[in-house]
């Protein structure tokens, strides 16, 4: 259920800290149309820029280049509390003295509306977060992922145009995370409010996204829809900072046209999907996701790599197999255990080439986390 307002849209936003010397330029020329009731999220390494964006949108941080407008509107000239946004951190934030009924209640009370509908409003999205029976209790007797969801509905109960988050289940293990994940997805479709979320954790932007911002030294290196990102990567760097990749060597691009290369990897021709930046002088690389390889013991002079480590999950198998393109790794599911090629033995593998993807490697350095 998308609203019709919550358009967000920045335009060349800049932010540069310090001058001189101690000059931080911390987010360069961000461009970003978010239509209302879309989920998207600011992924990257650490420094690269998110929480300055993020802290721009509310309103903490004044660009020095750029603008930021809701619904048409510049919002150059509001304060933060002008702004229909809410934040939910990190770190909660919660009013320590004061209950969950309170916290939540909170924001309204600074509208002054009225005893009866504060009573209903904060009912109802302490009912819908499950939290209904925790009103009266202080946030110190709460749980990481109970102070949570009550920092999520404080920020929801005020019904802002947008719903800005930073890394907000970073403090939770792992499971209450994946649980977290999949309440606020629910809880913010349900309402429709846009949503900017800001991670560098990949499988939080892919499972809660309609659309990932990939960002890498204050700049946006891609802009996509969760499979583009992972399908279609347009570099090196968003390949390998979403999910696994293997990288083929390529030989030869023996033609290209509309989309598609073909190529010799491995002295075998095959048609593959390719970025319109993959061209020889690019010294284009070909990925290849693990799960997208398969592979079968092979004799010495057939095989293409020696298996060097296996690792058996019960529902998927993943090798490390050394070949000339360096260390591959494949991961099948469902293996029959007896047919596992042990370390120590030679191996082929194939793919399939459509689910392979031609990307430039040139100027792109494989990131360090
Ligand atoms: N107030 C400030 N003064 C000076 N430099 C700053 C300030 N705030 C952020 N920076 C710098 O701007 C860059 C981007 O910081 P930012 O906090 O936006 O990164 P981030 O992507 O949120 O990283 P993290 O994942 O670690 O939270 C960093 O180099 C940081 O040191
Ligand atoms: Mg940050």
């Amino acid at each position: 259920m998308a609203r019709d307002t919550g358009n967000l849209k920045l335009t060349n936003v800049t932010k540069v800290f310090g001058n001189g010397d101690d000059k931080v330029t911390a987010v360069d020329k961000f461009n970003l149309t978010i239509k209302p009731g879309e989920f998207v999220t600011l992924l990257g390494p650490s420094g690269c820029g998110k929480t300055t964006t993020l802290r721009m949108i509310a309103g903490f941080e004044t660009p020095t280049e750029g603008d930021i407008a809701l619904d048409g509107k510049s919002m150059k000239n509001l304060t933060p509390d002008k702004r229909p946004m809410g934040m939910v951190f990190q770190s909660y934030a919660l009013f320590p003295h004061m209950s969950v009924f309170e916290n939540v209640a909170y924001g309204l009370r600074v509208q002054r509306l009225s005893k009866s509908e504060i009573q209903t409003r904060v009912a109802d999205v302490l009912a819908k977060i499950s939290l209904s029976h925790l009103a009266q209790r202080a946030p110190n007797q709460l749980s990481g992922g109970q102070q949570q969801r009550v920092a999520l509905a404080r920020a929801m109960v005020v019904e802002p145009k947008v719903l800005l988050f930073d890394e907000p289940l970073s403090n939770l293990d792992a499971k209450l995370r994946a649980q977290m994940r999949v309440e606020i997805r629910e809880i913010q479709q349900s309402l429709g409010i846009t949503s900017v979320f800001v991670t560098h954790d990949q499988d939080e932007a892919m499972s809660l996204s309609d659309r990932i911002v990939v960002m890498r030294n204050a700049v946006v290196e891609q802009t996509g829809t969760p499979d583009e990102i992972y399908r279609k990567p347009n570099s090196v760097f968003v390949a390998d900072f979403i999910g696994r990749s293997n990288f083929f060597k390529v030989d030869k691009i023996k033609s290209k046209s509309s989309g598609k290369a073909k190529i010799e990897v491995n002295g075998k021709r095959m048609e593959v999907p390719a970025h319109p930046k993959a061209t020889s002088t690019s010294n284009p690389v070909l990925l290849v996701r693990p799960e997208s390889i398969s592979v079968k013991a092979a004799k010495p002079t057939k095989a293409l790599g020696t298996v060097t480590n296996i690792v058996f999950y019960g529902n998927h198998v993943e090798y490390s197999i050394a070949t000339k393109h360096g260390e591959i790794t494949a991961i099948e599911s469902d293996p029959v255990y007896d047919e596992i090629v042990q370390p120590g033995k030679g191996a082929t593998f194939e793919f399939d080439s459509s689910r392979s993807w031609l990307i430039p490697s040139d100027g792109t350095v494989v990131h360090e986390e």
